[in-house]
């Protein structure tokens, strides 16, 4: 199997010291995939020279889409630069519920992690009610038309698929329907070089079952990624 793209999404389940801790233990799994490790914005400064000295990369989680100024309370790209960041979540759909953004503020999120060379990885996904009523790809559709709006196709892109009902239910998409959704997202919206991957109640008893699709460049783990037994098996 071609090497394909690990994410941790650590959400905000650790605290700094749990996420130095874990991410120690993955630096010392041995990995047959690219990993990512996105800890929260606390965790960056102490995770990220873990991470650079065994191969992976780091990520934040969200970014806001100004430079420095007068944002109580928000973080710039530069400083993720700064940090060690390669890249940077947009759009979770968590970030979508629970703080109203917009696909038009994962629009301007993405210029501005581009303008820093931040990679940016842009979760798109349906609900349940789009999906049983058809409309998932409508729904992508919408959102990436959206978000990548003057956008050069030569930017370097990850796209991650992640169904809501999905995510953190134990209930995962079927792996050869995401991977119809993987190959539709990049025939309508990606380059070649871009990367499509797939989030949503990934474990180690599922993960190669996404992984063995073609259309699926990787993963996007959430809870899983915070149990060392679970995630060193997903990546190794
Ligand atoms: P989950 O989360 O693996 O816990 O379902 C995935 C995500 O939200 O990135």
């Amino acid at each position: 199997m071609r090497r394909k793209l690990i994410i941790a999404n650590l959400k905000m389940y650790l605290s700094t010291t749990k996420s130095i801790l874990l991410a120690k233990k993955i630096r010392d799994t041995e990995k047959s995939h690219d990993v990512i490790l996105a800890p929260s914005f606390t965790a960056l400064y102490s995770v990220g020279p873990i991470v650079a000295g065994a191969g992976m990369s780091l990520s934040a989680q969200n970014m806001y889409s100004q430079d420095y100024g007068a944002y109580t309370g928000e973080i710039s790209a530069s400083d993720l630069k700064e940090l060690g960041c390669k890249y940077v979540i947009l759009g979770h759909s968590e970030r979508r519920k629970y703080f109203k953004e917009t696909d038009e503020n994962v629009n301007n999120k993405i210029k501005q992690a581009l303008k820093y060379n931040l990679t940016p990885i842009i979760c798109v996904g349906e609900n349940l009610r789009e999906r049983r009523s058809g409309n998932a790809f409508k729904t992508i559709e919408g959102q990436l038309k959206t978000a990548l709006k003057d956008i050069s196709k030569k930017e370097s892109l990850i796209v991650a698929y992640e169904p809501i009902w999905a995510i953190g239910t134990g209930h995962p998409e079927d792996p050869k329907d995401a991977n119809g959704i993987h190959g539709m997202i990049k025939k309508h919206f990606l380059n070649n070089n871009d990367k499509v991957v797939y989030g949503g109640s990934v474990n180690a008893s599922n993960y190669n079952d996404f992984l063995k699709q073609t259309n699926i460049d990787g993963l996007l783990v959430g809870g899983a990624s915070t149990k060392i037994d679970e995630f060193s098996k997903i990546i190794n």
